[in-house]
């Protein structure tokens, strides 16, 4: 894909699916903005990308204020922003144990949900301006299907897919695309997948870090409302509403339900 004149803001990029992203946008021509809290990361991703314009904010998405700080050097520095990816996002405790989790529910859903609002309003000026562009929300393939053992998550998952389809319907007709892109299970520094990667069987449902990168431009250049990655995980979603029970006990199996029961 080309995406030579098109400026893109990247959270999340210091590794995985972001730094993914970034780096073959910019290998086809974008200049990128990358943001993520840990520094020398995005330092020598920036020095890795093609192309010179590039520039990096180190921001926590939580945080408000860091947020409204990156829009400024977004404005400051690139002038227009045609992508917004929102991708930063963690995937939390396992369980939910009582009062004492609810700050760790607090604290996933303001990087994982709130991250996502906050870039997308502090950036919202410079995306009309943009106009015709794209926000692009990572979100998951949990947002469509409760993952099991892992609540906080899934809360936060199905929050941006409602909101992200809600949000597409709103400002479509200021020309502002949003698109919600799905991963399934993908390798990465904050979800090895481990039990997956050894198990062979499994291993062949794994998606890459470059599909979803890939998923993420057709959305953009295709202005498609939903990508998921892999593809068959659509299929799952048949299963759910069909067979519930069986569909459980499937999934239990796949990401190790019964372990993360013992932690209740
Ligand atoms: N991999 C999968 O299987 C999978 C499946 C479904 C959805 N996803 C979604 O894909 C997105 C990317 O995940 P990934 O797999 O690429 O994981 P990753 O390699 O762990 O990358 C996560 C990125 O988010 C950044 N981040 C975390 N908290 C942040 C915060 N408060 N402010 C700013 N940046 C923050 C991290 O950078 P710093 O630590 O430097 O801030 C890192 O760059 C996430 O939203 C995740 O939920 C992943």
């Amino acid at each position: 894909m080309d995406w030579t004149r098109t400026v893109w803001v990247v959270t999340g990029a210091s590794s995985g699916i972001g730094r993914r992203t970034a780096l073959d946008v910019a290998a086809a021509g974008a200049t990128v903005c990358v943001a993520a809290r840990r520094e020398e990361r995005l330092k020598s991703l920036v020095a890795e990308m093609a192309g010179a314009d590039h520039s990096y904010h180190v921001t926590d998405v939580s945080d408000r204020s860091q947020v409204r700080r990156l829009a400024r050097h977004v404005a400051d520095r690139h002038g227009r922003v045609d992508v917004l990816v929102n991708n930063a996002g963690y995937i939390g405790p396992t369980g939910f144990t009582g009062a004492d989790a609810i700050e760790e529910v607090d604290a996933l859903m303001a990087t994982n949900f709130f991250g996502a609002i906050y870039c997308t309003g502090e950036l919202m000026d410079l995306l009309l301006e943009s106009a015709p562009s794209t926000v692009v929300n990572v979100t998951s393939v949990a947002g469509r299907i409760a993952a099991p053992g892992k609540p906080a998550y899934t809360a936060s998952k199905f929050a941006l897919v409602g909101w992200s389809e809600s949000l597409a319907a709103t400002i479509r007709h200021k020309g502002i695309h949003v698109a919600s892109v799905e991963p399934g299970f993908v390798p990465t520094e904050g979800f090895p997948q481990s039990e997956m990667v050894k198990d062979p069987l499994m291993k062949r449902i794994l998606g890459t870090d470059a599909m979803v990168s890939k998923a993420i431009q057709d959305a953009v250049k295709k202005r498609k409302p939903q990508r998921v990655v892999p593809r068959a995980y659509y299929l799952a979603q048949i299963p759910e509403v069909v067979a519930p029970r069986l569909w459980r006990k499937a999934i239990s199996k796949m990401t190790g339900l019964r372990d993360a029961g013992k932690d209740r």
